[in-house]
């Protein structure tokens, strides 16, 4: 059986017209490229797992920043994002990094209902000049960077039905907002998931399976050690009521943050992490991978 897992490189759907400036003139209808590694989620698609897991192109710009029209959402939709924010934040202290807790605060997230993503980006952008862009579901990487390239989160904007609170395989917004957007308040993620979406576009072959890893053992399963001891700051991790509570015990072996340890470990998607990797801070892992994609030749 499937143990609870989210979504990496998130969302889409129908795309409004729309352009804050953002080029992405790369986007339209790329076709696969059979001599590049496939993604965890490509590789997923294929072996049968849920649709709407499979990455998909965009068709044209998404809306960004206050571009983005917020929707009418059911009173059951406010609910769930609601439930699943009481029940994340019942399990965080003790677990959660300061950064992701301060990030919450910044943003403003609370149990009462699904926050609009026009104050979110506005709310971001203030903070670390990083935006939103609404999109409808799981991007292809290429796209995905494009966006993260230009300090640009994909965010999709609806939220889990009631019967997979406690499992979904999809991308929701809880995901998307609860658990990434609060460390895109923290200068040095900023900054490091800023540099990883310029060099992840220049990426080839093993390189883009090594930035794949790295993506997953930092944004979204990173853990750092603060003065009180290890704690989480992954998407993935904080998005998850299995995950949260399983990072830290004693079925993981977590071991110190090395760049060139973590682009060695192979992981899969659809089981809890049986390892993690700690941080000393986050200064560690921006010079780490500014010294690795500088060697790549993939800094921009
Ligand atoms: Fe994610």
């Amino acid at each position: 059986m499937k143990n609870l897992r989210d979504n990496v490189f998130c969302p889409k759907r129908p795309l409004q017209d729309g352009n804050n400036g953002v080029k992405l003139s790369s986007m339209k209808d790329i076709p696969a490229n059979p001599n590049e590694p496939l993604s965890a989620y490509e590789k997923a698609a294929i072996e049968g797992n849920d649709p709407r897991c499979s990455p998909h192109y965009l068709k044209g710009i998404p809306p960004m920043g206050s571009e983005i029209v917020k929707p009418v959402y059911s009173d059951e939709h406010n609910e769930n994002w609601g439930f699943l924010l009481n029940r994340q934040m019942s399990l965080l202290p003790g677990r959660a990094g300061q950064a992701f807790l301060d990030g919450v605060r910044l943003l403003g997230l609370t149990d009462q209902g699904i926050p609009g993503l026009a104050e979110l980006s506005g709310a971001l952008e203030s903070a670390t000049g990083w935006k939103i862009a609404r999109i409808p579901g799981l991007l292809h990487e290429k796209e995905f960077f494009e966006l993260i390239a230009q300090r640009v989160f994909p965010s999709t904007d609806y939220v889990r039905e009631k019967d997979e609170l406690d499992y979904t395989p999809a991308p929701d917004c809880f995901h998307d907002i609860f658990g990434h957007m609060p460390m895109l308040t923290e200068p040095a993620i900023a900054d490091f998931y800023h540099l990883f979406g310029e060099s992840a576009l220049h990426a080839v072959g093993h390189q883009r399976t090594c930035l794949e890893r790295l993506h997953w053992f930092t944004i979204e399963f990173g853990l750092i050690r603060q003065t009180e001891g290890l704690r989480v700051f992954g998407a993935g991790i904080m998005s998850s009521k299995n995950e949260v509570v399983h990072a830290l015990s004693d079925k993981v072996e977590v071991v110190p943050f090395s760049l060139e340890n973590v682009i060695e470990q192979e992981y899969e998607v659809w089981h809890l992490q049986p390892k993690l990797f700690a941080l000393d801070s986050f200064d560690q892992l921006v010079d780490e991978f500014r010294f690795w994609s500088s060697r790549q030749g993939l800094a921009a």
